[in-house]
């Protein structure tokens, strides 16, 4: 399945390219042109630079792709730097969903987070991201909302970090899902290596799960090995 990734140089886009490319997917990896010039993407040959604002240039990128995955999102603390959950979250995820629409790319991937659509300003965001992938008639989307990534030991790359989590947390879940009838609520809640989620992404590639939102309980078994 030819899949367009936007979010490709994250701390989950890392992790899903060589997974999803094992699997024999072809892809076409979306880089910023900001971040192109200091990101080894930007000279990958199946790289494509441009803004994702830039309604053209995005229908042309997709065209003729099978799935969307989108793995894209910013956090607080690079609000600095001009992101913001409009611009990076919500602002992507209805560009992606505009140009699949037009361009009749029928299959979509979000990863969204653990909460959405609770309180605060995170998950209303997320919420708000869903909906309007939800919305998309047309689109045959899954949602998966895991709760903390954790990034897998090989990866050291420095852009963006890598995503930890204090030991004591990972234990705290992995104890409580032992508890009788806790199983569920603490799949749902404990901190998920990168690599089960982005291997979860890559299993609903070949075996959908149309219109559904995945929480952590039903993306541990799809993507652990
Ligand atoms: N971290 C967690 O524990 C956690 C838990 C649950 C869900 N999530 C969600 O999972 C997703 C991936 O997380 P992550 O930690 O892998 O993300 P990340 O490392 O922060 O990477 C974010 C990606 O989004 C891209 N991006 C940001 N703004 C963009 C924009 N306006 N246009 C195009 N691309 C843009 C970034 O591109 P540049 O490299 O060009 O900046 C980067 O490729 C996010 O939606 C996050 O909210 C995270």
């Amino acid at each position: 399945m030819r899949v367009f990734l936007a979010g490709a140089t994250g701390a989950t886009g890392r992790v899903f390219i060589p997974l999803a490319e094992k699997r024999g997917h072809p892809l076409v990896l979306h880089v910023r042109p900001a971040t192109a010039a200091k990101h080894p993407l930007g000279q990958d040959p199946r790289a494509v630079v441009f803004d994702l604002a830039d309604d053209s240039a995005l229908r042309r990128a997709i065209r003729g792709c099978d799935v969307i995955v989108s793995l894209v999102g910013t956090m607080k603390k690079r609000f600095a730097t001009g992101d913001t959950y409009d611009t990076s979250d919500v602002g992507t995820t209805r560009q992606l969903v505009e140009a699949a629409k037009a361009e009749r790319v029928s299959r979509l991937r979000l990863l969204s987070s653990y909460g959405a659509g609770g309180p605060g300003a995170y998950a209303q965001m997320k919420g708000e991201c869903e909906r309007i992938v939800m919305a998309a008639r047309d689109i045959r989307w899954t949602i998966f909302r895991p709760s903390a990534l954790v990034s897998p030991a090989w990866d050291t790359s420095d852009h963006h970090g890598k995503r930890e989590v204090p030991g004591v947390i990972q234990w705290f879940g992995n104890t409580m899902r032992h508890l009788p009838g806790l199983q569920g609520l603490a799949d749902d809640i404990r901190p998920i290596p990168i690599e089960v989620v982005a291997r979860a992404i890559v299993s609903t590639l070949e075996n959908p799960r149309d219109r559904e939102i995945l929480s952590g309980r039903d993306i541990w078994p799809l993507g652990e090995v």
